[in-house]
This record gives C-alpha cells, structure tokens and sequence, in this order.
C-alpha cells in the first residue's frame, strides 16, 4: 500500500520537537511554546533549538555576539540581488540568494556556526530586496538591536515601536520549528545526503515556497477586510459558512482542538493591543466564528489556527503582505537548521520506494 504523501509515516525520531494535535500542544525540547513565548527571547529560544538547553548568560552573549557579526551580507550576495530583476518572486530571490553563500567554505558536516550565519543573514537579504523593489537603499544592521528589532528596523528604515517588536517576536518564537512539515523534510533529504547545510537549506526554502505549505495568512486578511467591522461580523461569516465555504484561518490537519500557537500569539497580543482596531475586530470575528462554526458545523472541533492571529499581527504591525512568507523563512530556518545538525548525527540517506504501476511495452 502507498501512502501518498508519507501521511502517518514517521520518517525520523526527533529530540527538537513535539507536537500533540489531541491535547493543542507544541513542545521545543521539552519546554511548551507557551511558557517560552511568555518569557524568552527569539534567540534564547533558537539556542535552545539548536543547543537542546536554554542558554545561561554567557552562553546567550557569546550567541549574539556572533548572530550580530554574521547580519551582514557578503559581496556575492549584494552583487547577486543586483542583477535580479525586481519582479522576480520574493521566495525565489531568498532561495537564489542563500544559495549564493554556498559559494565559500560549507562542506560536511554542519555546524551550529554554519545555522547561526545562515539565520544571522536572513533578515538582512529580506530587508535589502523588499527596499530594493521600492527603488529604496537598505539600513545597515544596527549592532545593539536584537535580531527582531534590526529586522523591523532594516525593513522600514526607522525604529520600531516596542509593542510592535514584542508582537512580531511572539510570531517568529511560535512558527521556528513544527516537525516533520514538508520543508523540514526536504531540509533533512538533502542533507541525509551529506549535502553542506546551505543546500540543505536552499531545498527548504523552495519547498516553503509552494502556497500548500507557506502559505501566507493573506486569506484571512481577505477575511478581515471582507468583515471590515463587529456590526457585519455575524451577516459575513454566516453567508460564508452557508455557501459551503471555508473560513481562512479556522481548522487544522494536526490540532484537533486549539492551535496553541494560535492562544499563544492572542494572549499576546490582548496583553499589547491597547486600541488597535484589527486585533478587536480579530478577536470579536473569534468568538462569533467559533460559535458559528458549533452551530453549523458541530462535532468538527473548528477552531482558530497561527494563521488567523498571524495575520492580525502582519495588520497590525503594518507588515506588508510579499513579506509574510519571507518572515516566515526568516524564523523557520532555525528548525529546518535544528533538524539538518540532528539528521548529521546519526545519518541514514532518505531512499523511500516506489511502486510501478505503469505498462509493460510488448516486445
Ligand atoms: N471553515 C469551515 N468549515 C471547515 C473549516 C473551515 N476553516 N475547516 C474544516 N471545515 C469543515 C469541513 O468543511 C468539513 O466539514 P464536513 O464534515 O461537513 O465535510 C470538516 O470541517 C472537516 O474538514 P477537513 O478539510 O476534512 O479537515 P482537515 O483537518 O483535513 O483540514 C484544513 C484542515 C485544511 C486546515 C482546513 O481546516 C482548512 O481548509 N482551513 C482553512 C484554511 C486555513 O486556515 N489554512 C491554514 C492552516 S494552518 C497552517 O497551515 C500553518
């Protein structure tokens, strides 16, 4: 029997993460997402990805020191973007782009320095190609700023607001690491080969490009748009659900009950929005579609998924919708390069079968 796109297949033991779509649990080495996004850091939470442990002081200075040195991009990677017409996907320009740090020093085996440069540079090459296309030139990293405040910062080319860092922190912690999703796995094939990691990492991000996998939360700032305001929440989503439609940002293939990234990045956000209008409207556009949902569609255990709250963030910090999928890589590298050192450790090349079931010619 073929089981089409490996589901149920358990292709690797892992010791980086956890997910438990009965119970709405995600667990990053042992610790709930929850309890990391109420008190850690993007970085101390990358350290622990990639380390197994939470960093003590002097390990999370000597993990700056280095992610700050390794923000820069390299001569090959300006001159690369240079030349790229500005209307190529943005997707494709980080892919060609990261594939373009290949060109010095990667071989077998990876190393934890080797994840730190590629997740340092990230941001940088998001930043300079999203001013480039504008016709804009790029900020220079900004050495005292934490990797989500340079981001912000590079982006816009002025300082953040807090709320606003805090906010997009919480997403980027949320969406480092999920399992054996299918970028993580391409990640893992390629580098089951003793490929170096930047390939390995080049293969993640086209696979990440596809719309079933990085899939911006555009549909549910569609949604949100189509609501527009509490008074016609109900009338919106009612019409919707009666036309046989699906509500963007609702349901999960794993969680069957909520999506802890989801609760995670509301409490989050309540505990920041003071008066900002999308995240009310998120928050009312919630509760009448969970009630909604129990009504017409009982027994489904619909609920919101990280793209629902991902979206009211990427709104609500003004974050442009070409750059969600972007900022998605941007945290995602961390896991995909989490998972390349793992699968180095005790490697077996990935060889699945195939099963013929074309014709044989007469001869
Ligand atoms: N709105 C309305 N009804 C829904 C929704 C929804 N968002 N999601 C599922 N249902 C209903 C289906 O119509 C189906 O009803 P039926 O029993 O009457 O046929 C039932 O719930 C089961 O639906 P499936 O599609 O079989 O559920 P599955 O778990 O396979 O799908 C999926 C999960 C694809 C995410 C689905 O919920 C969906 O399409 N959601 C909207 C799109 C979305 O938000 N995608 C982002 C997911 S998060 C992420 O990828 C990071």
């Amino acid at each position: 029997m073929v089981n089409k796109g490996l589901k149920g297949v358990v292709a690797a033991e892992t010791a980086i993460s956890h997910i438990d779509g009965k119970e709405g649990k995600l667990i990053y080495r042992g610790y709930e997402i929850r309890n990391l996004t109420a008190a850690h850091s993007f970085e101390e939470v990358a350290f622990l990805l990639w380390f197994g442990h939470l960093p003590t002081v002097a390990e999370l200075d000597k993990l700056n020191t280095e992610l700050v040195k390794s923000r820069y991009l390299t001569e090959t990677m300006k001159t690369v973007m240079d030349v790229l017409p500005t209307n190529m996907d943005f997707m494709s320009v980080i892919r060609t782009v990261i594939s373009a740090e290949g060109t010095i020093d990667y071989g077998w085996k990876p190393t934890i320095s080797q994840a730190i440069t590629l997740t340092a540079v990230m941001p940088t090459i998001i930043a300079y190609w999203y001013n480039k296309v504008q016709g804009k030139t790029c900020n220079e990293p900004v050495e005292t700023l934490s990797h989500v405040e340079n981001y912000l910062y590079m982006l816009n080319g002025s300082s953040p607001l807090e709320a606003q860092v805090e906010a997009l922190e919480t997403y980027m912690i949320l969406t480092l690491e999920h399992g054996m999703n299918a970028s993580t796995f391409s990640a893992r094939v390629t580098a089951s080969t003793e490929s170096d990691i930047v390939s390995a990492i080049t293969s993640a991000i086209g696979t990440m490009k596809g719309p079933l996998h990085g899939g911006a939360p555009s549909g549910v700032i569609d949604l949100l748009n189509a609501i527009e305001t509490v008074e016609k929440t109900e009338d919106v989503i009612r019409k919707k659900l009666m036309s046989g439609e699906k509500l963007m940002g609702f349901g999960h293939r794993v969680y069957k009950t909520h999506d802890p990234r989801a609760i995670a990045l509301r409490k989050k956000l309540i505990g920041l929005s003071g008066e900002d209008r999308w995240l009310d409207l998120a928050v009312h556009v919630e509760n009448v579609a969970v009630k909604l949902l129990n009504e017409l569609k009982p027994g489904r255990a619909l609920y919101t998924n990280v793209e629902f709250y991902a979206a009211a963030i990427m709104k609500s910090i003004n974050l442009a919708p070409e750059l969600f999928t972007p900022t998605f890589t941007a945290s995602r590298v961390v896991g995909w390069s989490a998972h390349v050192l793992e699968q180095a450790e005790d490697n077996t090349i990935f060889r699945p079968q195939s099963e013929y079931v074309g014709t044989m010619a007469q001869m």
